[in-house]
């Protein structure tokens, strides 16, 4: 089955105050885009990816990845103001034969390839699949004055992560249906499990942390510069 890679990279990084587009911040002597589509050179899904980057930014991203993939650059298109408008314009763009999209976050550049394949094994065996992990926290539920009003069974809760990967079918159909009824979410499995469709939970690993404040920042360099990386 063919396979595309989509990044979403269009985010401006407020939370990390970084004051310009959060993929290309530097991570330990490269832009953190690049640390996340080397880490998934492996697949060799590299020079087929589409990248959504923030509106303005597109000829920015393309120069950065050119000078680092040459012939191997993938696609970069503008992205949306939210992340799922991101999602659904890389969706338009993917090849017509492609039968599996991988979306992985630019934020995420610690994933282990081996958690790709498996997300990818699962999506094309149930349609839909999310890497996540279970929850190590207690998750609490607060009201709005920040009072604790529920603490669920922490041994049913996982803290999701990327990639998420569908058979595009699915992940069309679960877009048009956001659209349609107005949702808004962070993230697309949950589209899809609106639509009704299963969604396989695959184990992924602490490191693929998302990078969204400079603590998460400066502990990502701290990954790079010890070589933890491989050991996602
Ligand atoms: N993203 C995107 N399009 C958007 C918003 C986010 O493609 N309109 C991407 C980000 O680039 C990131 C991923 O979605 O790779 C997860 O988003 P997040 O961590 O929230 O990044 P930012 O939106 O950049 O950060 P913040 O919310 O702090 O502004
Ligand atoms: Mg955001």
């Amino acid at each position: 089955m063919k396979t595309q890679l989509l990044i979403p990279a269009a985010g401006m990084g407020t939370r990390l105050g970084a004051g310009g587009p959060k993929a290309l911040v530097d991570l330990a002597g490269r832009p953190m885009l690049v640390r996340t589509l080397e880490q998934l050179a492996p697949l060799g899904l590299t020079a087929q990816a589409v990248i959504l980057a923030p509106a303005g930014h597109v000829a920015d991203f393309e120069a950065v990845l050119a000078s680092h993939f040459a012939a191997d650059a993938p696609t970069v298109i503008e992205g949306g103001a939210e992340r799922q408008e991101s999602v659904a314009r890389g969706l338009d763009r993917l090849d017509p034969d492609t039968d599996i999209v991988a979306i992985h976050d630019a934020a995420r550049p610690f994933v282990h390839p081996d958690t790709v394949q498996a997300a990818i094994d699962a999506a094309a065996r149930y349609g839909a699949a999310t890497v996540a992990i279970p929850s190590a926290d207690t998750i609490l539920v607060a009201d709005p004055e920040d009072f604790l009003i529920e603490t669920p069974d922490r041994s049913r809760l996982w803290a999701c992560q990327t990639p998420q990967v569908f058979q595009v079918a699915v992940l069309r159909e679960a877009h048009a249906q956001a659209r349609e009824s107005g949702y808004l979410g962070t993230d697309d499995a949950t589209l899809a499990c609106r639509t009704g469709h299963r969604v396989k939970l695959v184990p992924g690993t602490a490191l693929n942390f998302k990078i969204t404040t400079p603590a998460d920042l400066a502990l990502a360099c701290c990954v790079v510069e010890k070589g933890l990386a491989s050991c996602a």
